[in-house]
């Protein structure tokens, strides 16, 4: 079996790690295409030195743009390339403008796709990452579910007879590089004193960055907190306030540059509590316990607000109560998997590409 997987976004790069590793030695040929949507060194080249992942054996080289401008581009490189590679399988993952132009080349070469974490809804028909999973799910011919609520969500759509759940591969590296950190003690960054309770923070998301009053809200919320605010600033949100003419270093808050994996595990692991409006960062302070506010009206990972681990906060209000509360007691179950899922993914094309 051949298989490429498509991924261009920081968040991707993290779930091909597994996958990769899963793949590397086996018996079925793995190749990555790089969209280049994401450039920076800090958002790109970073995770796949960090994270042990091949270099990409394509890269794209799209960069930003507006998302019909982007997702266009992607399409259109992708094309050539799917045309010269005819894979068994293409693996599209998440939700970001590279995977629904992932999808779309692939389904019109008729060529089998899977979408890697489908099924995640956060009914929230604004945003931009909706539009991306939903249109993805709909065109792939396999849908791999990280969750009982995605799968629930895809039968709902009629979706159930394409679709697998694996778990969810941001567990797999995550329970591997949590270990890797607590073994080895990987050096916190610059500046960070873990002598000190301290907030890790990130904001990336159009619907907060985008918006010139919601942006000096978040941003005057995020200074009166009332611990220091580690704030790892991600280029839209650095692009955004520089043209609103927003400072980010003002009262609690010490901006930071984005961290590798290793470091931003070790970060939060040792952190009071988490702000943020990541998907991955909310798993992320779920599994390493500590106390999530998500800086959003919804969350597609409804799992982690059991016990109010997490707790949404989109209009801000009560921020420094909500932010400061208390730990949570432990919660049992484990909603997304047991750091398995890239061999349950590589299991479920086997099973599919000879059931096609
Ligand atoms: C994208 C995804 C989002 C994902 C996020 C993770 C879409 C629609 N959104 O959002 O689902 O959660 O990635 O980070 O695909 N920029 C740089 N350097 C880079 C990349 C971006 O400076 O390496 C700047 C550019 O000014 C760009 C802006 O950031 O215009 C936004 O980048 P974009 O590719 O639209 O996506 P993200 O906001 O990162």
């Amino acid at each position: 079996m051949r298989v490429i997987s498509i991924v261009g976004a920081r968040p991707q790069f993290i779930k091909l790690a597994p996958v990769a590793e899963a793949f590397a030695g086996g018996r079925h040929e793995h190749r990555v295409i790089h969209t280049g949507q994401h450039y920076d060194v800090r958002l790109s080249d970073v995770f796949f030195e960090e994270l042990g992942v091949p270099d990409p054996d394509w890269n794209l080289g799209i960069g930003s743009g507006s998302h019909g401008q982007q997702t266009g581009l992607i399409l259109q490189a992708l094309e050539r390339v799917l045309e010269e590679e005819r894979p068994d399988w293409v693996l599209v993952y998440g939700d970001t403008n590279s995977t629904l132009a992932g999808a779309l080349a692939a389904v019109k070469l008729h060529l089998s796709t899977a979408h890697l974490e489908a099924g995640l809804r956060s009914l929230n028909r604004r945003m931009p990452e909706e539009h991306n999973r939903v249109l993805t799910d709909h065109a792939a011919d396999l849908l791999l579910a990280p969750t009982a609520a995605a799968v629930e969500h895809l039968h709902r759509e009629g979706l159930g007879h394409r679709t697998a759940l694996v778990g969810d591969v941001m567990a797999d590296v995550l329970f591997r590089v949590r270990d890797a950190v607590a073994t080895d003690g990987s050096p916190l960054p610059d500046g960070v004193d873990d002598a000190r309770d301290y907030v890790v923070a990130t904001i990336h998301r159009a619907e907060n960055t985008d918006d010139h009053a919601r942006l000096s809200a978040l941003v005057r919320c995020l200074a009166e907190l009332p611990l220091p605010v580690l704030l790892l600033v991600h280029p839209r949100l650095s692009a955004r306030a520089d043209a609103f003419g927003i400072s980010l270093d003002v009262g609690a808050i010490q901006p930071m540059l984005p961290q590798p994996y290793g470091s931003m595990v070790a970060v939060v692991a040792k952190s009071r509590a988490v702000v943020t409006d990541s998907g991955g960062l909310q798993k992320e302070a779920f599994l390493l316990e500590v106390p999530c506010t998500t800086l959003r009206h919804e969350t597609e990972w409804p799992e982690t607000l059991e016990e109010q681990w997490n707790v949404l906060a989109g209009d801000f209000e009560n921020l420094p109560a909500i932010v400061t509360r208390r730990r949570p007691p432990p919660v049992a179950a484990e909603p997304f998997g047991n750091g398995k899922a890239a061999e349950a993914v590589i299991q479920a094309l086997e099973t599919y590409g000879t059931a096609g």
